[in-house]
Order: C-alpha cells, then structure tokens, then sequence
C-alpha cells in the first residue's frame, strides 16, 4: 500500500476499494470500532447503507430499529483492533430490520483483522439464511411411509374392532386396558392419515383468496380446541387476494399455531402471545423469479426451537417434543412447495418467528397501464 503508515482512513479507503465487488459481505470500521464503509454485498445483507451508518458503532441505540448485533460483537472489534492475530467467532446473529417493520436473523461467521493504521476488517461468511424447508427431499421417504400407511391401517382397524367387542365381556379394570387399546389405535390411524396427505400428489386448487379469512378461520379452529394461548392479529387491510389453496392454507396455518402454543406450553414465558402478522413485500420472489409479495408472519415468545434439530425441522418424522410426531412442519413444507411460495424460519429463545411469503392473485381486471394499484403496484417481471 501507498498510504504512508498511521494514516488509517487512506488504507482503509484503499482496502475497501479491493473489498467493494466480493460476493462475501464486508465491513471496515475505524479504529473506534465505528463503521467506516460497506462493501455492496454487506449492504444487502444487512440491509444498511454505508451512508446511513458511517460513524456509529454497531451497538449505537440509533441504530436499534435496522440492526441489532449480539453484545459480543463490539467486544470482538476490541479485541481484533488489540491483536495482531485475525479473531474469529462462528455463529454471530445479526437481527436486521426490514422495511415491512419485521426483522430477520440472520448468523455467520465473523473474521476480524486489525487493518495497518489503524481500524479493522470485518468479513462475514453467511451461515444461510434462516431454514427453509428442503427442495424435493424427503420424498422417497415419504412415498414408503405412505405405503406402509395404508397396509396398517387395515389391521389396526380389526385390532379396534376387537378390543371394542372384548370390553363389553370384561370387568371395570380391565375395560380400562380395552379402552387403552381403542385410543392408541385411534391415535395410530390419525398419524397414518396424515402420512396419508402426504402423499397426496393432486395440485393445490389454488383461486383468489383473502388471506385474513384464511387465519381467522385458522385461529378460530384453534381457539375452540381451548388450548389456545393470547393471539393477536395485526394485519395490513390493504393486502390484495393471495393465489392460494384456502383450505390447505387452513391447516398450514394451524400447524404453525399449534407448533407455537405447543412451545409456549412447554415453557411458558410470562406472557404467553402468538403475533399473527400481514404485511407487502413487493421485493420477495421464490427461486423461480416469481414474486411472491405477500406475507405472513407467526411469531411467538417462546423457548424457541432446540439447537438439535433447527436444521432439520421440515423433515418428516423430526420432533423436539415429547409424542410428537414430528409431520406437522414436513406438511406445512410440503403445501408451500406446491404452491411455489416460500417459507423461512428465524429462531432464538423468546421469539421464533415463521414468516410465509406467497403469491398475489392477478387482477380480475387484467393488467391496465392506466389503473396501478397505487398501495401496492405489481413488481417488474
Ligand atoms: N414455534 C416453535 N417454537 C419452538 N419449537 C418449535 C416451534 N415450531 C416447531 N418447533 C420444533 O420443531 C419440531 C417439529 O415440529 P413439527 O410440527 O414438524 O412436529 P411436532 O410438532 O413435533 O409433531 P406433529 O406436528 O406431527 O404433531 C417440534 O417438535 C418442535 O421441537
Ligand atoms: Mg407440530
């Protein structure tokens, strides 16, 4: 480098220039620890613009509604600026605002290296974002299961059956054990149904469909089974129809509900809440390029998913909870994919936040130049 020795700016400015065109999101701070620039790839990632942050220092309060970063970060800052050995840290969750008022988490790997005059470096190797549910996978799995479904059912049927007729001959306490088999069949024919769905390769009737009808009725459902937590809706009123299945819709949402109840059970923060939110996201596509703008999120404040089996929660026959089956997320994974749309999950103790991204219908009106929907305009294809 040209720049004569402590003047940190020059070398930093000249390192950023090398840095501006990485794939990899980077980050220069000044010897303060405060931002001095974003190479184009950190901007996306954390969706800050240099201008807007140059001079804070990532912990600053003003900064607290677009990016909240864990503590140690700026700890890891002072401790690179102190070394002259580059410091690492793996899994940093980053929590950045979107312009939908959400946030997403987001976690990498952070390298740190204290730049020649002064101030450090900051590259960040992505972790992936959130988890999604996987492509194609488990389908072959699936497609056994379905099969072996099928030939249970019939002989658990006559296992019922007989039970059933035992009981009326048998004494109180051994009705009990009678009984015990009734329900256990019962609960294995419910788990072989739903393994059934899956195999259900008929596309999703997808038509207009409000989508605040669909979680209304969705967290209807749920409340009459009377093991509902607090729930409060918050939604955009001008969201336009979603092309969507209603009814799978329906028990896509359920699921999610149930899954976050069934956690917030399990260990109940002080005041239990689902959060049901709508909002327009014109900038979200699926892998295909097709938009899929509108949104809904379930979060809740519960002990968040186990570290386990995070990367795996939309595999069929994954659990974390005691009886569980592990099939609802397989499902709600499944129903998404058939519909084109996204699904993406953020986690951490005291939020857990599945936030679905679907598909507007067209306008019954056709596309007309002169009538734009003002509110929320159809992306540029
Ligand atoms: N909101 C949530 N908070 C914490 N953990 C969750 C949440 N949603 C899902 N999980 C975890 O993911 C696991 C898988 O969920 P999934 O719905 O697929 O299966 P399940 O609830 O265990 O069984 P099933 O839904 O088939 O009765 C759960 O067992 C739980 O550990
Ligand atoms: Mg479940």
């Amino acid at each position: 480098m040209t720049a004569p020795p402590g003047n940190g700016h020059d070398d930093a400015a000249a390192a950023a220039a090398g840095f501006a065109g990485l794939p990899l999101p980077v980050v220069l701070f000044d010897a303060q620890g405060r931002f001095l620039r974003l190479n184009e790839a950190a901007e996306r990632w954390l969706n800050l613009s240099t201008r807007s942050v140059r001079g804070l220092s990532p912990g600053d309060p003003s900064l607290f509604a677009r990016l909240r970063v864990a503590a140690e970060v700026p700890a890891l800052l002072a401790a690179a600026a102190a070394s002259e050995e580059p410091v690492h840290r793996r899994r940093v969750t980053f929590q950045i605002g979107d312009r939908a008022g959400g946030w997403t988490l987001r976690r990498g790997a952070v390298h740190l290296s204290a730049l020649p005059g002064g101030g450090s470096v900051a590259a960040i190797v992505p972790d992936g974002d959130g988890v999604e549910p996987p492509r194609r996978g488990a389908r072959a799995a699936i497609g056994m299961a379905e099969m072996l479904a099928h030939e249970i059912k019939n002989p658990l049927a006559g296992i019922r059956g007989a039970a059933q007729l035992l009981r009326q001959g048998l004494g109180p306490e051994d009705r009990d054990l009678a009984d015990l088999i009734v329900a256990e069949s019962r609960r294995i024919v419910a788990l072989m149904d739903q393994v059934e769905r899956f195999g259900d390769t008929s596309p999703p009737r997808r038509g207009a469909v409000n989508i605040h009808d669909v979680l209304d009725r969705a967290r209807r459902i749920f409340e009459l089974t009377g093991r509902a937590p607090r729930m409060v809706s918050d939604y955009d009123p001008s969201l336009p129809p979603a092309l969507v299945d209603a009814d799978a819709m329906v028990q896509l949402v359920q699921n999610l509900l149930r899954n976050a109840a069934e956690a917030l059970g399990r260990a109940p923060p002080p005041d239990p809440l689902i959060r049901i939110r709508t909002a327009y996201d014109g900038t979200v596509r699926a892998d295909t390029g097709e938009p899929l703008p509108l949104q809904v999120e379930i979060e809740d404040n519960g002990p968040g998913i186990p570290d386990a089996i995070a990367d795996q929660i939309f595999e069929p026959f994954v659990s974390g909870r005691e009886n569980g089956t592990g099939l609802g997320l397989a499902l709600v994974g499944k129903i998404v994919t058939d519909h084109g749309a996204r699904i993406r999950v953020d986690s951490q103790p005291g939020r857990t936040l599945f936030r679905l991204s679907l598909p507007r219908a067209p306008d019954p009106r056709g596309p007309h130049p002169h009538r734009p929907d003002s509110r929320h305009p159809e992306p540029p294809r």
